[in-house]
């Protein structure tokens, strides 16, 4: 049963740089899980630590942020503010006792469709390895 679970994966792009970057990889036809399902969002400084949590409350397995790299976010410092954000909802999800590496954040410019294929296997493969979020919730 175990063997057979695929995470659901929510990746929250933001429109300038890292939803181009997933576009790119894409056109370059490089190969990702089709696990990871792409919200383009217009900067990851717009992203609440409600959004993350509220993904994980309706069974994404694991939830990831992807911005512009630090220094140029369109919006000057949105993805900073993403970072810190980032930091304080993988504090709440230790206190609850669910796993913090079931979110993160990464950065990948829109010249970046190779890494951003990388940081989706990666991710999933991460999220695989933790394994289903229904079961920490439900204890
Ligand atoms: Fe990309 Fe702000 S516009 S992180």
């Amino acid at each position: 049963m175990e063997d057979s679970f695929e995470p659901v994966i929510l990746a929250m792009c933001c429109q300038w740089c890292s939803y181009a970057a997933a576009d790119l990889a894409g056109t370059m036809r490089l190969s990702y899980p089709p696990n990871v399902k792409i919200m383009l969002v217009p900067c990851t400084g717009r992203i609440d630590i409600l959004h993350l949590l509220r993904a994980l409350e309706n069974g994404v397995d694991g939830v990831f942020v992807s911005g512009c790299l630090l220094g140029d976010c369109h919006y000057v410092n949105g993805n900073y503010k993403a970072t810190r954000r980032m930091a304080y909802t993988k504090k709440i999800l230790s206190e609850i006792g669910i796993e913090p590496e079931r979110v993160e954040i990464y950065y990948n410019s829109s010249a970046m469709g190779p890494q951003f294929a990388q940081t989706c296997r990666d991710f999933t493969a991460r999220i695989r390895g933790l394994g289903p979020i229904y079961r920490k919730l439900a204890a």
